[in-house]
């Protein structure tokens, strides 16, 4: 287990800024076009919901270092449970944590991840990097297209394992901008894809919560058998709104979080 929440994000971001060079270069774009220092808004990570590698598995590693759970969703649609979990300290990113409901999958799918998994050795999920350490499996391009047939997500984690699958921009943090719709506007004009499932933005201040997102980054992936372009990991931007008590809502919008998912999507 990390000694530091700051450990474990310094991990967790050069993991994922390796495989998703835009979201470094929006980074930068951000911090010098609003004279900033970027928040992290939060993080999200993504899981199957067996046993070894379990949703309970990767909280482990945020719980020992003060994090406590805080709500559950329900995605029936994309067969998924997940869970957010915040730090006493409001200053420290939240985590937002997803597990594939595998047994919802074919008979097919199922055997494919099972198979994944069961080449791992058990003992890696407590290992200090695990939540960074990517793929512990051989994977065939053949099998990631099946999957990919029948849930994203699940071609997702079989192709990039453990890692953050996206990191959060706090617009609420940002100097010279105040709302998400003129962020969308800079990343536009810059050049990034924004994803556009159910509008650039999702949720809004009725929700007491805005998010929008880029597209995944497309990288080289090496196959066991052959190497072939797929989506990685992308960027979200965050702004939240007071609640009737006059605190930030800290939550989550499943219904906007449904959205989101779809910025790993191939097609
Ligand atoms: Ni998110």
């Amino acid at each position: 287990m990390h000694k530091s929440v700051s450990d474990l994000f310094a991990g967790l971001w050069l993991d994922y800024v390796s495989i998703t060079p835009s979201a470094y270069k929006i980074h930068a774009l951000l911090a010098e076009k609003t004279h900033s220092t970027i928040v992290n808004d939060h993080i999200a990570l993504r899981t199957f919901d067996i046993e070894k590698v379990g949703l309970s598995k990767l909280a482990a590693h945020f719980l020992a270092l003060g994090y406590e759970h805080k709500g559950d969703y329900d995605f029936s649609s994309k067969k998924l449970n997940a869970k957010h979990f915040e730090h006493p300290d409001a200053n420290v990113p939240k985590v937002f944590i997803s597990e594939l409901r595998v047994k919802e999958l074919s008979v097919q799918a199922q055997h494919i991840i099972n198979q994944l998994v069961e080449q791992m050795d058990p003992s890696v999920v407590s290992d200090d990097n695990f939540l960074y350490s990517g793929r512990h499996w051989q994977l065939s391009n053949g099998d990631y297209t099946k999957l990919l047939l029948e849930s994203e997500y699940a071609a997702w984690v079989a192709a990039w394992g453990f890692r953050a699958n996206h990191f959060t921009v706090s617009v609420n943090d940002l100097n010279t901008i105040a709302e998400l719709a003129d962020v969308n506007i800079l990343l536009k004009q810059a050049g990034f894809t924004l994803n556009t499932s159910g509008g650039e933005i999702k949720g809004g201040k009725d929700v007491l919560l805005a998010q929008s997102s880029t597209m995944a980054d497309r990288v080289s992936m090496q196959f066991s058998d052959i190497s072939q372009t797929i989506p990685s990991c992308f960027y979200e931007f965050a702004q939240r709104y007071k609640t009737a008590d006059g605190e930030y809502y800290k939550g989550f919008v499943a219904a906007s979080a449904d959205k989101i998912f779809e910025s790993t999507n191939a097609a």
